[in-house]
């Protein structure tokens, strides 16, 4: 059965007012001292992560300002960031803004055309290593202008002096990361699961791993999770996880083995598309884990009141892929995973679903 699809209408509707025409959002403050006092641990100072684009380029007309700048707030980067995200139906979970702007502050980047948002991007960074670009969007009435461009080379330039810089593609834009410097690494799909059918297809994990118990997340030691996720995921991302290991109606679970020792976890959130939640991290040390932890989790989501909910998985990987395949999920887009320069210091076959395809 094809699950079906809507949005959560309200959401949209408060979104869409505020969204990329939310002029009133911009601040006069973009760059005053005033914002370094909210610089964490891994914020880049804001000047360092502009070069020209932070120059407003002018039309032949003389009449259009267009400028890249950084979203400033929680609620910037909801209205502009999420809301272009809900627009293009990548469904988005409703707390990420929340999430997106712990991990970093200084990721967001909108262009504006005579002070109104018309496109964006982000570029997270983990310590001074490894940045990842995504949420690359422009208005639709905008596009074919070289506006993405822009904001997009604003992005790449913002983190030049990396060692990695990545991104996770769809095939359509696979060729043009290449042209801009990006190398193919691994290729995956985006799954749509069906609940009841999937529950149906979950063999009897216990006997491929034996000794493996599934808890919640209340039961486990946050800092051994901690360390777990910084091994398989290759870097350090605590203040992000203190805010997605929390997220409202989120069911997250965690593989324990035999010893004590941490073998797996997952996060289910919901999403702006009503009655659907995303997968995502889906870390595990083996294909059985992985499924032992979706089955924990697609249990408690059919225990839900009202309808089973639709659950989506960016798999990452050929492995991830045919996990998926084999529990019924419906292939619904390619992915690619690129990188410019050194390839990343994480475990990959270890992923089973991405945290999200715009921080990696
Ligand atoms: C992709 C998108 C942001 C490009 O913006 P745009 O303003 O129309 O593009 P521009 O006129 O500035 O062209 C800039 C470049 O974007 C490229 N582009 C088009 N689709 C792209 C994609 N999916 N990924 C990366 N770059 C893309 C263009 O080919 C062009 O590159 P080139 O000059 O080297 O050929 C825009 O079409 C869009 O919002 N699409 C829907 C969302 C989306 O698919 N985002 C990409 C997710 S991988």
């Amino acid at each position: 059965m094809t699950p079906s699809i809507s949005y959560h209408f309200s959401t949209v509707a408060r979104l869409t007012a505020r969204g990329f025409a939310a002029r009133g959002l911009t601040s006069r403050l973009a760059f005053s001292p005033a914002n370094s006092a909210r610089r964490g641990f891994y914020q880049t100072p804001r000047k360092r992560l502009f070069g020209a684009a932070n120059k407003p380029s002018t039309s032949l007309s003389g009449m259009e300002q267009f400028k890249i700048r950084l979203i400033q707030t929680e609620k910037e980067f909801e209205s502009i960031i999420i809301n272009a995200m809900v627009k293009e139906g990548w469904g988005p979970g409703l707390q990420d803004a929340e999430c997106f702007m712990a991990c970093d502050p200084t990721a967001g980047f909108v262009g504006e055309l005579n002070g109104k948002p018309i496109c964006c991007a982000t570029m997270a960074k983990y310590g001074d290593s490894y940045a990842f670009g995504g949420s690359y969007v422009v208005d639709k009435e905008f596009r074919g202008k070289e506006y993405g461009k822009k904001v997009y080379d604003a992005a790449v330039a913002s983190v030049k002096h990396y060692p990695t810089i990545a991104l996770i593609s769809g095939l359509k834009g696979e060729e043009i990361n290449k042209r801009n410097g990006f190398r193919s690494l691994f290729y995956g799909a985006f799954f749509i699961f069906n609940i009841p059918t999937t529950i149906a297809c979950f063999s009897e994990t216990s006997i491929t791993s034996p000794g493996v118990k599934i808890k919640r997340i209340e039961e486990v030691n946050k800092q051994a999770l901690f360390m777990y996720d910084t091994t398989v995921f290759g870097f350090e991302r605590h203040g992000f996880l203190s805010k997605w290991l929390r997220m409202t109606d989120s069911h997250a679970r965690v593989a324990i083995d035999s010893e004590g020792s941490i073998v797996g976890y997952t996060v289910a959130r919901p999403t702006f598309i009503t009655g659907s939640y995303k997968i995502g991290p889906l870390f595990a040390d083996s294909e059985a884990i992985a499924e032992k932890l979706l089955k924990a989790v697609f249990e408690e989501l059919l225990r839900l009141e009202g309808p089973a909910p639709v659950v989506c998985i960016d798999a990452p990987t050929k492995k991830a892929t045919k996990l998926c395949e084999r529990l019924q999920g419906k292939r619904s887009l390619e992915l690619v995973y690129m990188v410019m320069n050194d390839l990343p210091d994480a475990c990959f076959d270890k992923w089973f679903g991405y945290t999200t395809v715009q921080l990696g």
